[in-house]
């Protein structure tokens, strides 16, 4: 697959930055975004320390490392952290990340702790970069305790970090969900198992309400946007996952 541009207006881009055909880390292939406006970025969920070299070298078909000016990071996963001390030594950038997971941190073999800005619990807005005012929105337990959506007003695409995230086969390489009910069978069975509960879905809903969406751009797999934007915030409203279908002797219950 190759970058794409979800979004380009005057000197704003949202790019999606595809680092390779295949999934080079024997894990799950992770999306890497790049919002860029007047020769400066923000790097939203950079990855995994396999791609952090092939996710470089897409970056720098848009701006050098130095124009870099914040790193976000959804929540604390492996494949989302896992690349960011090669990307500090390179980058003198904010790194944001939700309060909670601060103190974990320096478990990643992470020491510059003072480039980081913990989150508050209810968000925050940000401008990083001149002219690109950011919504730092909280999504705690989808799946993560302290997750963040990325909202940019400016393109109207809420980076999602893992809810709508899709296990697709690697064959699979359309960078857009245009129907939903052909995508569900991807989505289905990770938001039941990794997502908390239906609680912390209509809080989310709820958190969201009063933002224009044109895309919603998950961490893994295709971005919705169109009707399927719509359709799967309908389906997730409904969905029963996590603790809802967990029963004892680690059972979930699959089948409603
Ligand atoms: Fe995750
Ligand atoms: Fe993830």
């Amino acid at each position: 697959m190759r970058n794409i541009e979800l979004f380009r207006r005057d000197d704003h881009r949202f790019i999606l930055l595809n680092e390779s055909e295949t999934d080079e880390e024997g894990g799950i292939r992770s999306n890497q975004y790049l919002i860029v406006r007047n020769g400066r970025g923000v790097l939203l969920d950079p990855g995994g320390f396999g791609v952090m070299p092939h996710v470089l070298a897409e970056l720098l078909r848009y701006i050098k490392p130095e124009a870099v000016d914040a790193i976000f990071l959804s929540h604390q996963d492996p494949d989302i952290i896992g690349g960011l001390t090669t990307w500090m030594e390179l980058i003198r950038a904010d790194i944001f990340i939700s309060r909670i997971w601060l103190r974990f941190l320096p478990h990643y073999g992470l020491s510059d702790m003072e480039r980081f800005v913990g989150i508050p619990d209810e968000g925050m807005s940000v401008e990083p970069v001149p002219g690109m005012p950011l919504q730092l929105v909280p999504a705690h337990f989808l799946h993560s305790e302290g997750q963040f959506n990325v909202y940019d007003p400016t393109s109207r695409i809420l980076f999602s970090g893992d809810i709508g995230a899709a296990m697709m086969p690697n064959e699979c390489d359309n960078p857009y969900v245009d129907d939903f009910a052909a995508h569900l069978p991807f989505v289905e069975g990770f938001h039941r198992r990794y997502m908390c509960s239906n609680r912390a879905i209509r809080c989310w809903l709820e958190t969201i309400s009063g933002l224009d969406i044109d895309m919603i751009a998950p961490q893994h797999g295709p971005v919705y946007r169109g009707e399927a934007v719509g359709q799967f915030l309908a389906w997730l409203r409904d969905l029963r996952c996590g603790v809802d279908l967990m029963g004892p002797g680690g059972r979930f219950d699959h089948a409603d």
